[in-house]
């Protein structure tokens, strides 16, 4: 299975069959040089609705007839803007896309569009997908429930270290040490001045601090699990 990290916190699945994109902001984000047109994948899954997550996704999914999997009213929202596969869930749920399933779990956040509607409320995933199980918390603050999503049995965990709108260093390393995770995948940083954070002073913190290996990832950087 193969992971590629476009910055922020936007992500692709491969598993040589099926393609996956996690919250593809791509347009707007100056981290990749990734062009969105070229992006086919078999389904988009989004953790809320602001757009730094939902980004490019009406038109990939439009274009490519992409599945989209979210929370009941931001999947219907994009159902709404001419997406036609959409798949809605919504916490403690799992939803199946092609080649995995993605089960949604709370995060402390908000969840909203520039025109300030409010579609859906703001969850991580905890995706099963190329034999993986992959935790993406989204945009969220620390919380103690993390302890249950260790159960899950996770490989990976991607949290946000921005700080300002999400956990910062600190609370993402104490996250780390509560989903007993082999490998952190930090993200949420240095796309805009009021998160900027530095990854490898992270990186040293959760492997002083826990057995967990973190991997920092450049944007448009592909890693194999
Ligand atoms: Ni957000
Ligand atoms: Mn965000």
């Amino acid at each position: 299975m193969r992971l590629t990290y476009f910055g922020h916190s936007a992500f692709q699945l491969d598993d040589g069959e099926n393609t996956v994109l996690i919250d593809p902001f791509i347009s707007g984000n100056d981290l990749t040089n990734q062009d969105p047109s070229a992006l086919s994948p078999g389904s988009i899954l989004l953790t809320h609705a602001h757009d730094d997550h939902v980004g490019d996704t009406v038109a990939i999914a439009t274009r490519c007839g992409a599945a989209v999997v979210a929370t009941f009213e931001l999947a219907n929202w994009a159902g709404s803007q001419g997406v036609s596969d959409v798949r809605p869930g919504n916490h403690g749920g799992t939803v199946a896309f092609p080649g995995g399933t993605a089960k949604f779990t709370p995060a402390w956040h908000t969840s909203s569009r520039s025109d300030w509607s409010a579609p859906g409320v703001p969850a991580g995933l905890v995706v099963r997908f190329g034999g993986k199980t992959i935790y993406f918390a989204g945009d969220t603050a620390l919380f103690g429930d993390m302890a249950l999503i260790a159960d899950e049995g996770l490989d990976v965990a991607v949290l946000p270290i921005g700080d300002t709108f999400t956990m910062g260093p600190i609370d993402a390393a104490r996250a780390v040490r509560m989903l007993r995770v082999p490998v952190v995948i930090p993200c949420h940083y240095n796309t805009f001045p009021p998160i900027r954070q530095d990854p490898e002073s992270f990186r040293t913190t959760v492997e002083t601090d826990s057995a967990s290996r973190c991997l920092v990832l450049a944007p448009d950087e592909t890693t194999g699990f």
